[in-house]
C-alpha cells in the first residue's frame, strides 16, 4: 500500500502533502560536525516519505507502515514515546508557529544501518509542516530545525550534517559543509563514469549513539578547545603545538579532528581535478584515524574495512557515528564481487551474522512529491 493509501484510509481524507527526504552516508569529516569543522556526505536512494495534513488543534496522528495497527494519537507532545519522538519534537520546536498535523509515514532505508533515519524523519516532516503551515523556512533552516528537535527533544547531542545533507543534497553530487558558516556547496561525484562504485557494507551491528559514548566524545572535544583558547577544534592551526600541551583522550580526539577536516579539503582537491580513484587512501587515513584517535570503530567495521582492502577495494572506511551501522568501500565496477566474497568470507570466519551490501549512489535531498 502506498503512503497516500494508508493517509486515505486511516483518516478518510486526502493528504494536504506528500514529502520525502533521503537518509545519507558520509563520504569523509566524521565527527568534525560539532567542531565546527567540514563534512562531506551524499544522500542515498533510500529514505521516508510522509503524507501529511494540518489540524485545529494540537493533536498528532501518526501512522508508520512500518508498524501495523491504528495510527498512534499524541495530544501531550512530552510524553511521546521511542521513535514518535523524532517526529513530534520537530512541532514542538516550533512552538505557536504550528497546531497539529494527520501524518501517514513509509520508510525504506535499511533499520539499524547508521543511515540517518532519524534525521530524515526529522527532514521529512519539518519539509511538509513547513509548507503546510506557510513558514518560508529554507531547507538549511529546515535541516537546523531538525537537529534542535534531536538535540532538545530527544536527547541526541548530534551535529548538524545528517539533517544538512537529507535536507540539501542533490542527485549526482556529495555536499560539502562548512559546520560553522552553513555555507555549503554541491561537488559533483560522478562515480559510474570513473568505472567506480561506493558499496555501502551494512554490519547489521547496531550501538545506540545515545548510550552517552557520542556525548563523551562531543565533550573530550570541547574540554580540549577550552584548554588551548580556542572557539572550536576547527581554529586549531598548529596541530603538533597543540598536540605537545594535551595528554590522553584529549590529545587524541584533537589528533583526529583536525587531520579529518585537512583531509576532507584533500578530498575536495582531488574530487575537483576529476581524480576520484585517488581518494582511496584519504578514506583510509580516515579510518585508521577514527579507530585509534576518536575510538569510535567496532572489531564489524574494521574488518569489513581491511577485508574490502584485501579484496581489492581501493579505499574503506566506517561512516557515520560509529560503534556499528555501515562502512563505505570505494571500488572499480569489476572488484565488486570480489569486495564483497572477501567480506564475506571474514564474517563467515568469524561466525558473524552476514553483512548486507548496498550500491550508494548519491541521491536527491528533501523533496515533495
Ligand atoms: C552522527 C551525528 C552527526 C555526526 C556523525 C559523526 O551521525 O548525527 O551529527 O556527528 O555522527 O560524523
Amino acid at each position: 500500500m502506498s503512503v497516500v493509501e494508508a493517509f486515505r484510509q486511516a483518516y478518510s481524507a486526502e493528504p494536504t502533502t506528500v514529502w520525502r527526504a533521503p537518509g545519507r552516508v558520509n563520504l569523509i569529516g566524521e565527527h568534525t560536525d560539532y567542531n565546527d569543522g567540514f563534512v562531506l556526505p551524499f544522500a542515498v536512494p533510500w529514505g521516508i516519505t510522509a503524507a501529511l495534513s494540518p489540524r485545529q488543534d494540537r493533536t498528532i496522528r501518526l501512522l508508520s507502515l512500518q508498524s501495523s495497527g491504528e495510527p498512534v494519537v499524541i495530544s501531550d507532545w512530552d510524553a511521546a514515546q521511542g521513535w514518535t519522538r523524532y517526529v513530534v519534537g520537530v512541532p514542538a520546536m516550533l512552538g505557536e508557529r504550528v497546531q497539529g498535523a494527520d501524518i501517514a509515514i513509509d520508510g525504506d532505508l535499511p533499520a539499524g544501518a547508521g543511515l540517518s533515519s532519524s534525521a530524515a524523519l526529522e527532514v521529512v516532516v519539518g519539509s511538509a509542516l513547513n509548507e503546510v503551515y506557510g513558514l518560508g523556512m529554507t531547507p538549511m533552516e529546515i535541516a537546523l530545525l531538525g537537529q534542535k528537535a534531536e538535540n532538545d527533544f530527544v536527547g541526541m547531542p548530534c551535529g548538524i550534517m545528517d539533517q544538512a545533507a537529507s535536507a540539501l543534497c542533490e542527485e549526482g553530487r556529495a555536499l560539502f559543509l562548512d559546520c560553522r558558516s552553513l555555507g555549503s556547496r554541491n561537488i559533483p561525484l560522478d562515480l559510474a563514469s570513473h568505472g567506480l562504485r561506493i558499496l555501502i557494507i551494512d554490519t547489521g551491528v547496531h550501538h545506540e549513539l545515545a548510550d552517552g559514548q557520542y556525548a563523551k566524545r562531543r565533550a573530550d572535544c570541547e574540554s580540549a578547545a577550552g584548554r588551548l583558547g580556542v572557539d572550536a577544534l576547527r581554529d586549531v592551526t598548529d596541530l603538533a603545538g597543540a598536540l605537545s600541551v594535551l595528554q590522553g583522550d584529549e590529545r587524541k580526539r584533537v589528533q583526529h579532528v583536525v587531520t579529518e577536516n585537512h583531509r576532507v579539503e584533500a578530498v575536495i582537491g582531488l574530487l575537483r581535478a576529476g581524480a576520484i580513484a585517488e581518494i582511496g587512501a584519504l578514506l583510509n587515513a580516515s579510518h585508521l584515524s577514527l579507530r585509534d584517535q576518536y575510538e569510535v570503530s567496532s572489531p564489524e567495521l574494521d574488518v569489513a574495512v581491511e577485508a574490502a582492502l584485501r579484496g581489492g577495494a581501493r579505499g574503506a572506511r566506517m561512516t557515520g557515528g560509529g560503534f556499528g551501522g555501515s562502512a563505505i568501500a570505494l571500488v572499480a565496477e569489476e572488484r565488486v564481487p570480489a569486495v564483497q566474497e572477501a567480506v564475506l568470507a571474514a564474517y563467515e570466519e568469524r561466525g558473524w551474522k552476514e553483512p548486507r551490501f548496498l550500491p550508494a549512489t548519491p541521491a536527491a535531498g528533501a523533496h515533495k512529491i
